[in-house]
């Protein structure tokens, strides 16, 4: 047998999980209208609902919080951070947001304008959204290999280069920009390699279009292009992230993913030529530009998580423990999307539940169903179009960073078991609220009634 896939750190505090009951579990379910966003995080025995900004912090992190410079403007830790940023990524101007969000609409506001088409690997929900406000169409041109969610491939986040010529080809005129997500969350939180970054950014060069990183998950990209593309074992993820980077114009950033940080966002261009409209814009909406969005003590604990982010053993325990997870399903023959994502493993809902039809909502019955099990906390993710022509539909187990053990995950993995065995029994939900915008993050479920059920059971 392998060795187990040690923790690189130790635990210095401890916070404890109240335990619910089954009952308490259903009555909580039917009050957040069948929602895991609307549930109290108090409820959650283990909380995979995301990785975003539920980070544990290093001593380190703690102690840079404490020489934190609060200064409006000119403050000691912009100056650091920006000489941080600079040396991981290579870019030139470096403008902190509050979040990701505030970089899509800080970039966005500067270059794009309604009646554009921004290409894509795939979108994710509030880049989509953020454009779609901005009167932009948003166009998905993921490879095929990332659309067959069995198929077991190293790089399942790259970009279809051909579509992109194609629709370039065609459509240069209305494309401010193509951005390109590492990795690929809504594609099942899959790697791009470094050779399709570098043909998608020939692509761009050849016509003129500024390439963009949507750069969230950026270390636990360059740990995969290192692991599994040639030519990259014998290099350093930091000289990994550094190539990545040199092939394209600018980044946006959620600091709440590979940062390591419970808040904060980034925007950096090598176009000096945006800098006047950028500093405007971040004045009127996030900040002054030494901080953006966020507080001195965010940057500190940001800068330093950068760093951290990118090492080496860090790295190999947290993709070892979702591949642990992604094993310990599979094993029970529970249908997953292949192989385990980066920082998620993604549960088929629809091979789960195949007795469910799309507008059964499948991903969100089962998500409601692993929540009443054992208080674990997934989320629904939007469908899209798979190459066999069918919608996926899929759930996402997502691993906060640094917080939970190996049986931790084993106890998920043991709840979502007990679920697969009943998973015959399990009924559909239907919408009793959707809002316009973003609906999975407020939406109202209820189960559906025995007359839907049997109303669409004979539909076709
Ligand atoms: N881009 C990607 C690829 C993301 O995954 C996210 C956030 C954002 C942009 C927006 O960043 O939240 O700081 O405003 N993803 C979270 C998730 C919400 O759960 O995957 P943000």
């Amino acid at each position: 047998m392998s060795r187990a896939v040690l923790e690189p750190y130790r635990i210095k505090m401890v916070e404890p999980i109240r335990l619910t009951s089954r009952n308490e579990r259903e009555a909580l379910l039917q009050e957040a209208h069948y929602n895991m966003f609307l549930l109290p995080a108090e409820a959650v025995t283990v909380d995979l609902l995301t990785d975003s900004g539920t980070n544990s912090l290093s001593a380190e992190q703690w102690a840079a919080l404490m020489i934190a410079d609060e200064s409006y403007a000119g403050s000691k830790s912009f100056a650091r951070f920006e000489e941080t940023v600079r040396d991981v990524f290579g870019y030139t101007y470096v403008f902190p947001t509050h979040q990701g969000r505030g970089a899509e609409r800080l970039l966005f506001s500067v270059m794009c304008k309604a009646g554009d088409l921004v290409p894509n690997n795939t979108h994710f929900d509030t880049t989509r959204a953020n454009l779609t406000d901005f009167g932009v169409e948003c166009a998905d041109l993921l490879c095929a290999e990332g659309m067959d969610l069995q198929l077991r491939h190293p790089f399942k986040g790259n970009m279809d280069v051909e579509a992109l010529r194609t629709l370039l080809r065609e459509k240069r005129e209305r494309v401010p920009m193509v951005l390109l997500t590492v990795t690929n969350n809504s594609g099942g939180s899959q790697p791009v390699a470094m050779a399709n970054i570098r043909a998608v950014s020939a692509a761009c060069r050849e016509f003129g279009v500024p390439l963009y990183f949507d750069a969230c998950r950026f270390a636990e990209n360059a740990y995969y292009i290192q692991q599994r593309e040639n030519g990259y074992s014998g290099k350093s993820i930091e000289e990994i992230v550094r190539e990545m980077f040199s092939y394209g114009d600018g980044l946006i950033l959620s600091g709440k993913k590979d940062a390591l940080s419970n808040i904060g966002g980034l925007l950096c261009t090598n176009n000096g030529a945006l800098v006047p409209r950028l500093r405007e814009r971040l004045v009127l909406t996030e900040g002054f530009p030494t901080y953006g969005g966020m507080a001195g003590r965010d940057l500190e604990v940001m800068r330093v998580g950068l760093r951290e982010g990118m090492d080496a053993n860090y790295l190999a325990h947290r993709l070892g423990m979702t591949e642990y997870l992604g094993a310990r399903l599979r094993e029970q023959g529970i249908p997953i999307a292949e192989p385990a994502g980066g920082s998620s493993v993604f549960l088929d809902a629809r091979g789960f539940l195949p007795h469910l039809k799309l507008e059964q909502l499948p991903a969100s019955a089962l998500a409601a169903e692993i929540y009443l099990e054992g208080g674990v906390r997934t989320v629904e993710i939007g469908s899209a179009k798979l190459s066999s022509g069918e919608t996926m539909s899929l759930v996402r187990l997502c691993l906060p960073r640094r917080v939970y053990s190996q049986t931790q995950l084993d106890y998920v993995a043991d709840v979502i078991g007990d679920v697969w065995k009943r998973r015959e029994e399990i009924g559909g939900l239907e919408y009793e609220f959707k809002p316009e915008i973003l609906p999975a993050f407020s939406a109202y479920y209820r189960p559906l009634s025995a007359v839907t059920e049997q109303e669409l059971a004979t539909a076709d």
